[in-house]
């Protein structure tokens, strides 16, 4: 069968690596891609959220499955226009994206089935003042969200009431994010250790990827800004079996149970975004799609058949569908360019990929090729992914990896999987 992986980093080349091994995909392409992905896919220059252009390419090319990498094209309803035309996708349909797409929607849905997140109050632009005076009303940290999609930036977590009240007016007087923060949320700041579980769901059952945890922050230790994700590990330990079990029982149950019930049955990757706190582990985030760069170390752990499992999820039958995962550990170190998640400049000569060791994988997240060398194109550019047998020495093996590989102004933290040591 013939499969279109929609994007183009390093999530979307870690499923085209995967698929590619499966007996039953015949050619996978992948829309738009990176110089990396075109190595494993035949690359097609239609971008991710050109919904239309990319279901006119399915269906001329035979495509049997689509697999969805990020949120955008969901949001904007790619799995409605596709499943409309009869074809094969997997993902959230629109209505189910909106967990990803609208803050405030999943605040409510969660509160409404009474699912552990932080508490919270929602507030719309004719409510400056009043979301003014909550902030007054409470001590900080606070934690301030744009209700609609901010490429990753929408969320502003305020250490001083000054900038809580500073965040409110950028957000309802600056417009800095646009119409995305016409409402805002202003939540409870949870403390605790932050994990991602990925429930892989086909509206009404699921099964679960090895939790993973990510590295948000751009230096070591946890320090400075935030970014995509600049490296991961899974499993992680921090998601013991009964935390895990609480996850299923207390998150991801009600959830596709609320979905279902209340008519958008949630399909596709739920990507539950944690927070270990005191009384348990509490809803963070939930993502409409796979994590980025979690993926590019889950997806080297699974054993099964991948294309059956997203095709399951695609066609309501995981039920049937029997996950194995390696009993491996996998580390990705995101190897960024200088200057990310601000400026940063692009078009560097990137050498020493051929002497990476051949059991180490290396994904593309924003390279390109020109003039016959591949060059970075992007702030995050690659993800190097080592799989063994302790989580110790597979980071220093996806270190060993990463110091054969050389480009002008690369950058990246020592400090990945480090805190999976010490539990
Ligand atoms: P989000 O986009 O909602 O995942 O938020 C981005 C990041 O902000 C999360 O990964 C957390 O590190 C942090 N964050 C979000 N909400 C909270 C919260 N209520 N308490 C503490 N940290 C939070
Ligand atoms: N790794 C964070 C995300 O994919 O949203």
């Amino acid at each position: 069968m013939n499969v279109l992986v929609v994007g183009s980093g390093g999530r979307e080349h870690a499923i085209v690596w995967k698929l590619k091994q499966s007996p039953r995909v015949a050619k996978v392409y992948c829309a738009p891609g990176n110089a990396g992905i075109s190595v494993d896919a035949e690359c097609v220059q239609i971008k991710a959220d050109d919904i239309y252009g990319l279901a006119q390419f399915a269906q001329t090319n035979a495509v049997g499955l689509t697999v969805v990498g990020s949120e955008l094209p969901l949001v904007k309803g790619i799995v409605d226009l596709f499943e409309e035309r009869g074809l094969t996708i997997f993902g959230p349909s629109r209505a189910a994206a909106q967990v990803e797409g609208s803050k405030m929607f999943l605040k409510h849905f969660l509160k409404r089935h009474t699912i552990p997140t932080a508490n919270y109050e929602t507030f719309n632009q004719s409510e400056i003042e009043k979301a003014k005076r909550h902030v007054m009303n409470f001590l900080p940290p606070y934690v301030i969200k744009t209700d609609g999609l901010a490429a990753g930036k929408g969320v502003a977590i305020c250490q001083t009431k000054d900038e809580a009240l500073t965040t409110v007016s950028e957000y309802f007087q600056d417009k800095v994010f646009g119409d995305a923060g016409n409402n805002i949320v202003i939540e409870e700041f949870m403390e605790g250790e932050e994990a991602s579980v990925f429930a892989m769901c086909d509206g009404s059952d699921y099964v679960l990827l090895s939790p993973a945890q990510d590295h948000k922050r751009i230096g070591d230790g946890d320090t400075g800004k935030n970014t995509g994700g600049m490296g991961a590990y899974a499993p992680a330990p921090v998601v013991t079996k009964d935390i895990l079990g609480r996850v299923e029982r207390d998150i991801i149950k009600p959830t596709l149970e609320g979905m279902k019930a209340e008519g958008h049955p949630y399909k596709g990757c739920l990507y539950v975004g944690l927070m270990m706190t005191a009384a348990g582990p509490k809803v963070v985030e939930f993502n409409c799609r796979l994590g980025d760069p979690e993926t590019q170390a889950v997806m080297p752990l699974i054993d099964s058949d991948v294309f059956e499992l997203f095709h399951s999820c695609a066609t309501g039958t995981v039920g049937t569908y029997s996950l194995t995962m390696k009993r491996s550990s996998a580390v990705c170190i995101v190897i960024a360019s200088n200057g990310y998640p601000d400026e940063y400049a692009t078009g560097k000569t990137i050498d020493g990929l051929e002497h990476v060791a051949k059991d180490v994988v290396v994904f593309h997240a924003g390279s390109k090729i020109k003039n016959g060398k591949i060059v970075t194109a992007g702030g995050r550019v690659l993800g190097v992914t080592a799989l063994g047998d302790g989580l110790q020495s597979t980071i220093a093996r996806a270190y060993a990896a990463v110091k054969s590989i050389k480009f002008d102004g690369m950058y990246y933290r020592t400090d990945i999987g480090k805190k999976g040591l010490s539990l």
